[in-house]
């Protein structure tokens, strides 16, 4: 059974609140929390203070993504706002194994994400660090895109990476995740889904989440 990690990105950020409850009250596993600088992508999302209040609706593992440069900066203010994972995007950081260091110093779980043009041999000298590898299916910044299906085929190899390696690296899978296609992804590799829109835009989010999740 995957782990699903719905991404709040497409809440109703004007009832925040209830839309945490409801993920905390349903089959989800994870939290994915996006957050955005506008200046390694070209959007702007939540910072740390809203973390920190979502803290205070459940007790789940947070998985924040930080789509930001420079994220050593507030490593630990996202630790300290709850966060139980942060990942660091590859092509944001020129100091990546430090960056690593500094997360899991911290007491976090560390993870890497690479955008749809990053190769995933770009990730050999650190898989073994890493908790986590978010492979992005969509080009971050936006919720609600549309799959790149290369992506399929950068989950089979990161999975041979990974054995190769004797990495216990998880794969999170991050964009345009439906029940359309979430069979071929599982059956690729992956470990992780991330799901904004699908989970926010259906009719009944608790029981998208337990299709989602195979239930
Ligand atoms: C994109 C974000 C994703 C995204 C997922 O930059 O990292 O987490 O919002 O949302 P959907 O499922 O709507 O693509
Ligand atoms: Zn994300």
């Amino acid at each position: 059974m995957p782990i699903l990690a719905p991404s709040i990105l497409t809440a109703d950020f004007l009832h925040l609140g209830r839309d945490c409850k409801m993920l905390d009250e349903s089959k989800a596993d994870w939290f994915h929390l996006d957050v955005m600088d506008g200046r390694f992508v070209p959007n702007f999302s939540f910072g740390m203070s809203i973390i920190k209040q979502i803290r205070n609706t459940s007790s789940k593992f947070f998985d924040v993504h930080l789509m930001i440069l420079e994220p050593e900066k507030y490593a630990e203010e996202f630790k300290e706002a709850g966060a139980n994972s942060l990942t660091v995007h590859l092509e944001a950081c020129p100091h990546l194994h430090r960056n690593i260091q500094q997360i899991k110093s911290l007491g976090m779980k560390a993870g890497v994400a690479i955008n749809p043009a990053t190769p995933v041999n770009f990730l050999m000298d650190i898989i073994t660090d890493i908790d986590m590898v978010n492979v992005m299916s969509v080009n971050p910044g936006f919720g609600a895109q549309i799959f790149i299906p290369h992506t399929i085929q950068k989950i089979k190899e990161l999975k041979t990476l990974i054995k190769n390696t004797g990495s216990s690296a998880k794969i999170e899978i991050d964009g345009g995740v439906s029940l359309k296609n979430t069979a071929e992804i599982l059956k690729a590799g992956a470990d992780v889904l991330v799901t904004g829109n699908a989970v926010f835009s259906s009719e009944n989010p608790k029981e998208t989440i337990e299709k989602l999740k195979g239930l």
